[in-house]
């Protein structure tokens, strides 16, 4: 008798389905399908409500920043195999992108751009988190996911400028990391382990460079995984609604892979244009060889740190660099469990009042900043004023205690005279110091001259 011979499908089908196991249909376009809608849907659910789809909701600003970590992955491989971590070899290896490597400059300005455009990317997703209050029960946890993705972003960034080891990059470093000395009792011992000893030299390249390219991408990596899983397992995207609807728990669904995927690819391709055409036509900065005895003046940090430097002209060090920030962190992650109102969310603004409130609000912050900014060059004198008193008394407790009072007397100012609901008030208060922290940077990198002396905009001019 002979044996019944076991028919096995041909090695490349077994191939096939040990990757996607699904049965091959023999037919390519639907294998590419099936490929992609396999990836497609371990991120998003195979059907979502179909308000969530409105631009103007989330303006795609979750998923541009995706779309910038996958371009900062990409192009930091590309530079990292051209680039030497030394003293010595870092600058001529930057130099050397520009004039021996095919595409490196390009590759380079790709890098830098996207990470500077990531800072503003994941504030702007943030604040738009924040003004349609999805911030809110189940999504607490997601908020404060995100705030260490903001910080992380922050953080690849500060560690990505000393790299080309030029001028504006070693100053810049000196300057943001001499605010680290004033933390409390840890400062020095911590500025020491980072830099690798009191000044900036090969050891802070070697540990900045262990940063941004090992010890922080796996950091965005992971917490990015949890917060797109959260963003399903709490349900979703919070549901979009104008001021006059009723709240709406459930909506009509629609197919992902059709009316999702699509605009998500379409928009990923503009924006991923938009990037490479900037990048072609403007080249990131590189100045002259970092040289530790020529400080140029004045001395700034990177332009996402000119907020706390300019803080650090009106404050003692400590509460201008450490106890105000630390405040606007802790008020950021305490945010969602003071304000749990769940009536307003997805609206943007909250409510009709809450819109004009955000308005009035942020032309509040910007011109009492402004105004203080002024003051303090030409009248306020913390020092003179209060002779005698050691510096962090009237340089620094006087002058935060008169901040927190101004920002108490604003909330309580909004909630009795316009009858702001506490959501609103708290609306009102964020926006208030959010603007005042734009301008504090605006001044910071457009209106700082020599010795870091307020210049008003005609004296910019004349030096032009
Ligand atoms: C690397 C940085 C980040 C990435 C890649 C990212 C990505 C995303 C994506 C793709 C979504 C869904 C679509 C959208 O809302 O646009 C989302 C939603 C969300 N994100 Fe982020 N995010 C980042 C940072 C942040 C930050 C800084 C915060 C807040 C501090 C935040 C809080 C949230 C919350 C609460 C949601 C749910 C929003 C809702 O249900 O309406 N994320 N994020």
């Amino acid at each position: 008798m002979t044996e019944p011979t076991l028919t096995r499908p041909p090695v490349w089908q077994r191939i096939w389905r040990s990757i996607v196991r699904e049965p091959f249909t023999g037919d390519r376009r639907s294998r590419l399908r099936l490929v992609m809608n396999n990836l497609i849907l371990h991120l998003h659910p195979s059907q979502v409500p179909a308000r969530t789809l409105r631009f103007t909701y989330t303006w795609g600003l979750g998923g541009l920043s995706g779309l910038l970590v996958v371009i900062l992955a990409v192009t930091g491989m590309l530079l990292e195999t051209a680039y030497t971590p030394s003293p010595d070899k870092a600058y001529t290896s930057i130099l050397a992108l520009s004039t021996r490597i095919w595409f490196g400059q390009f590759i380079r300005n790709l890098h830098h751009w996207s990470g500077n455009l990531m800072i503003i990317v994941v504030a702007l997703h943030m604040l738009r988190v924040f003004f349609t209050g999805a911030f809110r029960a189940p999504r607490e946890f997601n908020w404060l996911v995100g705030i260490a993705l903001l910080l992380l972003t922050v953080i690849a960034n500060f560690t990505g400028y000393l790299l080309p080891w030029d001028q504006l990059a070693y100053w810049a470093i000196t300057v943001g990391s001499s605010i680290i000395v004033y933390i409390p009792l840890i400062g020095n011992g911590l500025a020491n382990v980072l830099l690798g000893g009191p000044d900036i030299g090969p050891t802070t390249l070697l540990n900045f460079y262990a940063f941004h390219i090992s010890i922080i991408p796996m950091a965005i990596l992971v917490l990015m995984s949890l917060h797109f899983w959260r963003v399903r397992k709490d349900g979703g995207l919070s549901l979009p609604r104008s001021v006059d609807e009723p709240p709406v728990n459930k909506d009509e669904n629609v197919l992902t892979v059709a009316d999702l995927v699509r605009p998500e690819a379409v928009w990923a391709t503009v924006a991923l244009a938009g990037i490479v055409l900037w990048s072609a036509f403007v080249n990131a900065p590189l100045e002259a060889l970092a040289n530790p005895d020529a400080s140029p003046n004045p001395a700034k940090a990177a332009w996402y740190f000119m907020g706390i430097q300019e803080l650090l002209l009106h404050f003692h060090p400590l509460i201008g660099a450490i106890i105000v920030p630390t405040l606007g962190l802790l008020g950021m992650v305490a945010l969602p469990y003071m304000d749990s109102d769940m009536d307003s969310v997805g609206i943007y603004f909250r409510s009709r009042r809450g819109r004009w409130l955000a308005l009035f609000s942020a032309a509040s912050g910007a011109m009492a900043t402004a105004l203080y900014v002024v003051l303090d060059e030409f009248f306020i004198d913390w020092a003179g004023w209060f002779y005698g008193l050691p510096a962090i008394i009237s340089n620094g407790v006087l002058p935060l205690i008169l901040l927190l009072l101004g920002v108490i007397g604003y909330y309580e100012f909004v909630r009795r005279v316009f009858r702001a609901t506490k959501c609103e008030g708290v609306l009102s208060v964020f926006v208030l110091v959010l603007a005042g922290f734009i301008v504090l940077t605006l001044v910071g990198v457009f209106f700082r001259g020599a010795g870091m002396k307020l210049m008003f905009p005609w004296q910019i001019v004349t030096i032009h």
